[in-house]
């Protein structure tokens, strides 16, 4: 009989991390050394120095490729280093497609370090697959996928920009960041890698920063192993432990996020304080379909535009009281900021300018109850002035 696969849960909690053989410890030590003995040259217990590799960081990457469904998994010390990484895949000539609305700091990499070091790009909106495929930009070797998008929320069709760019020689990247592997697996979908920010829901508590790479190409992993360790921008010991800790609860938080935020629409979509609200959950979002059809459900992240324009926004993001305004997101906490002025302000005056009355919320793991109150109380507060 095959041996039948462990669910999400039980693969959070037990993959990588069998009890360490020499301790019998149940949870993977925190291994600090910076280099491991040698019996002779060469004979190891696999590991020789910190930068190549760690017992602790192994236990993340190996948990972190079993929620993929990835053969391969890199740690990385920031989402940005993992990018990095994956983008030096590139050669100079060579092109990368982004999304119209890509999280800035993937905008910034893209176009202020690799395009001075010869890396073509071309902003493109990947939910019109149709005008991509009418206007091919020539030499693309990669097109960049963020689904759902930061900070707009947009859903793109994973398998059918697959199809897409495999059918002209192109590999696909998904930025899973917002969704994690609990509610969207993209290599199942066709991409070729995902690229994580571990800072976010990953990790979940807000207290640490890091980042990673999950492929079966072994090509791929090949050179992003490669560079790993050539560039060494990895995480460490510590960081790794928070990581994989944080890890163990995925599923549990994810399901909360996605329960909180679907409670915070609903409140929403009615307040007259509001204009519009940008979460896949609701049939009037243009990629409800899709997002129904690839992601388990819609997530813990919901974007909304003030009536009231640039100075409602900037109002009601500094009235909250358990929404706390500061940036990023997908930690156990509500988080709410103003993303034209602070996460997206270095795509100010580029193709992927945020509107200034767009309110993005992070909806944490609190009591629903205390969540919707406090956000309507701030929003109440723009209507009556
Ligand atoms: C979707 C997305 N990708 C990548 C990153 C970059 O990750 P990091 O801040 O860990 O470098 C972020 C950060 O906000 C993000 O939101």
């Amino acid at each position: 009989m095959p041996e039948r696969r462990m669910g999400f849960e039980t693969r959070a909690i037990h993959d990588g991390q069998p009890p360490d053989p020499a301790s019998g410890a149940v949870i993977p030590p925190i291994t600090l050394s910076s280099t491991f003995v040698q019996e002779e040259v060469g004979k190891h217990a696999g590991y020789e120095y910190a930068r190549s590799g760690n017992p602790t960081r192994r236990a993340y990457e190996d948990c972190l490729a079993s929620l993929e469904g990835a053969a391969n998994g890199f740690a990385f010390a920031s989402g940005m280093a993992a990018e990095d990484a994956v983008l030096r895949l590139l050669a100079p000539g060579q092109r990368v497609v982004i999304p119209d609305d890509a999280y800035g700091g993937t905008y910034r990499l893209v176009s202020k370090v690799l395009a001075p070091a010869g890396i073509k790009w071309t902003v493109a909106d990947l939910t019109d697959l149709d005008a991509l495929a009418r206007n091919w930009p020539d030499a693309t070797a990669l097109v960049w996928v963020e689904t759902p998008t930061n900070p707009a929320l947009t859903i793109v069709d994973i398998e059918a920009v697959c199809a897409l760019a495999h059918a002209r020689g192109a590999r696909v990247v998904v930025d899973n960041t917002f969704a994690t592997p609990f509610l969207q697996r993209p290599l199942a979908l066709g991409a070729d890698v995902v690229v994580h920010s571990a800072t976010k829901y990953l990790g979940g508590h807000s207290d640490v920063v890091g980042g990673l790479v999950v492929t079966n190409d072994p090509e791929i992993a090949e050179r992003v192993g490669f560079l790993q360790n050539a560039v060494g921008a990895v995480p460490s010991p510590f960081d790794c432990y928070l990581v994989l800790r944080g890890v163990k609860t995925l599923a549990l938080r994810m399901e909360r996020h996605c329960q909180n935020a679907s409670a915070i629409v609903s409140m929403l979509v009615k307040h007259p304080a509001v204009s519009r609200v940008l979460y896949p959950a609701l049939t009037s979002h243009p990629g409800h379909a899709v997002a129904r059809r690839q992601m388990r459900d819609f997530g813990g992240m919901v974007s909304f535009v003030a009536a009231g324009g640039e100075v409602a926004a900037l109002q009601i993001v500094a009235r909250t009281r358990l929404f706390t305004l500061a940036e990023s997101l997908g930690g156990v906490e509500s988080l709410i900021e103003h993303p034209a002025r602070m996460t997206h302000a270095s795509a100010v005056d580029s193709p992927l300018a945020v509107d200034p009355a767009l309110i993005r919320l992070s909806v944490g793991i609190e009591t629903t109850d205390d969540l919707v109150a406090d956000l309507r109380h701030a929003l109440d507060s723009v209507v009556a002035q």
